[in-house]
């Protein structure tokens, strides 16, 4: 396999006494989707943080195409290449959906003198109505700010700002948690183009069937640390769900170490047949 894009190699974040990430691996490849499951406070968005910007590790390496990186800030990891749309969404609120669309990236039109550039609102308006459409949003006005719209609304605005600019990795932490049908169908599809453009796409959902339908791959994380990884088209929710809840390793510490995949062997399986799972993946 090609060397990854972007790659965590025993990342170790701490909360005080809290060890979100405890030697926590994780790699994503070019034109693929990898989805990051575990359950919750696995470490998923504490990794997604880390690998794009937010938070500092305290002990381990980030590499981008395999060299050893620092990103100073999320501005830092962008100029990289590496986009995000965070658990907690991240829009300005009191900006329209375009501005949020261009925030910090403003399409400039030169001026009459080419000097003194001004923004080019209405171009930036129909590239933004435009992106919107592709993920089944449609808004009614988009000069309105982002805090009177839906939650749904908000969370297709912050993926529709993250693909717009993605060149290199984009993770997506739960991006369609409060999506409805259409909506859900639409950003899938749009992770499944962003991939085939080569851009490594990053999903991070609870929702097993759809992490199958769309991810090439799945990394599990557990207690902070990398317990699987898997190549979706040959495992099953019930495998999935086994290796999250860590009911694969029947308590013993030696099988839950044959579950670590190394980094140059990233589609290691578990060995165990899966114990019976209830087949409800919704956590
Ligand atoms: N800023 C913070 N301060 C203190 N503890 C934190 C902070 N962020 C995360 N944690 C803790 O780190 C652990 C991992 O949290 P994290 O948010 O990474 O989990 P997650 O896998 O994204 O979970 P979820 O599926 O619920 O989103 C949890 O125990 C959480 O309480
Ligand atoms: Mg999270």
């Amino acid at each position: 396999m090609a060397e990854p894009l972007l790659e965590a190699r025993g990342v170790v974040k701490r909360f005080g006494h809290v060890h979100a990430l405890q030697g926590a691996d994780f790699a994503a490849y070019a034109g693929e989707v990898v989805a990051l499951i575990g359950d919750n406070g696995a470490g998923k968005s504490t990794l997604v943080g880390v690998l794009s910007g937010v938070l500092a590790p305290d002990e381990g390496a980030i590499l981008l195409d395999g060299a050893p990186v620092r990103f100073a800030g999320p501005q830092d990891a962008r100029r990289a290449g590496v986009e995000t749309v965070y658990q907690d969404l991240s829009l300005a609120q009191d900006l329209d959906a375009p501005a949020n669309l261009y925030l910090g990236r403003e399409l400039v039109r030169k001026g009459v003198l080419g000097r003194l550039g001004v923004l080019d609102r209405p171009a930036m308006r129909r590239d933004a109505v435009r992106a919107f459409a592709e993920l089944g949003v449609t808004l009614k006005d988009p000069t309105v700010p982002v805090a009177a719209l839906s939650g749904g609304q908000r969370q297709s605005v912050a993926v529709a700002r993250a693909v717009a600019f993605a060149n290199r990795v984009v993770f997506l932490d739960e991006p369609t948690a409060a999506l409805g049908v259409v909506q859900r169908a639409r950003v899938l599809e749009t992770v499944r183009r962003v991939a085939d453009r080569g851009i490594g796409v990053v999903l991070i959902s609870h929702n097993m069937p759809e992490v199958l339908s769309v991810a090439d791959r799945v990394e599990v994380l557990r207690l902070g640390r990398r317990v699987a990884s898997l190549r979706a088209a040959d495992t099953t929710i019930e495998e999935l769900v086994g290796a999250m809840t860590g009911s694969l390793d029947r308590g013993d510490a030696a099988d839950a170490a044959t579950l670590v995949a190394a980094p140059e062997t990233p589609l290691e399986r578990p060995q165990q047949e899966p114990e019976p799972q209830p087949s409800e993946e919704e956590a």
